[in-house]
């Protein structure tokens, strides 16, 4: 299965843990939407993206990239977040938006994951932050275990 896996990771290079983690698992090329530009998709068979959670939603560069791709065709996409506070299906579903997007341009996704990373946005800073040591061992060991579940969707 050839892999891309693009993320951003601006706060804390939490969501590149995760995104390095996922790589490693699929043997995927990975890359930094900020320091390099997006390859053609047309030559993988699965897609990833990522970033940390800014003000609700995923970078607004990633969302970019989602509006300015073709049409696809059932292409497979996964995506993934790491977040101050918990993921949650109605409250904070912060892969909602990212998801609404990539099924519009015809992707069809087959997993997510979401973690907590270490948030030190405004006053958290003051008091040391918020999860200090995520994503940890046990965060990076749930993104492996996700990654290779997908060789079954696959
Ligand atoms: C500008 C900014 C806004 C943020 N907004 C949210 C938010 O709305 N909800 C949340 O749970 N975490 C929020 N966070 C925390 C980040 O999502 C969290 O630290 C994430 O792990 C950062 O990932 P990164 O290190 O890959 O950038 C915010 C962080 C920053 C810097």
């Amino acid at each position: 299965m050839n892999t891309l896996i693009i993320y951003s990771s601006r706060h804390h290079k939490n969501t590149e843990k995760i995104a390095r983690t996922m790589a490693s698992a699929l043997n995927a090329q990975l890359v930094n939407l900020n320091e390099a530009d997006t390859p053609a998709l047309a030559d993988y068979d699965l897609i990833g993206l990522g970033s940390g959670i800014y003000w609700g939603k995923h970078d607004r560069r990633i969302l970019n990239l989602v509006d300015n791709l073709p049409l696809q065709n059932n292409k497979k996409a996964i995506v993934f977040s790491t977040s101050g506070l918990n993921e949650g299906r109605v409250l904070n579903n912060f892969n909602k938006r990212l998801k609404r997007k990539l099924r519009e341009k015809g992707f069809t996704i087959i997993g997510e994951f979401s973690c907590r990373g270490f948030d030190t946005v405004g006053p958290l800073k003051l008091i040391g932050g918020l999860n200090k040591g995520r994503p940890d061992e046990n965060d990076l060991e749930a993104a492996a275990h996700f990654t290779k579940g997908l060789w079954d969707e696959c």
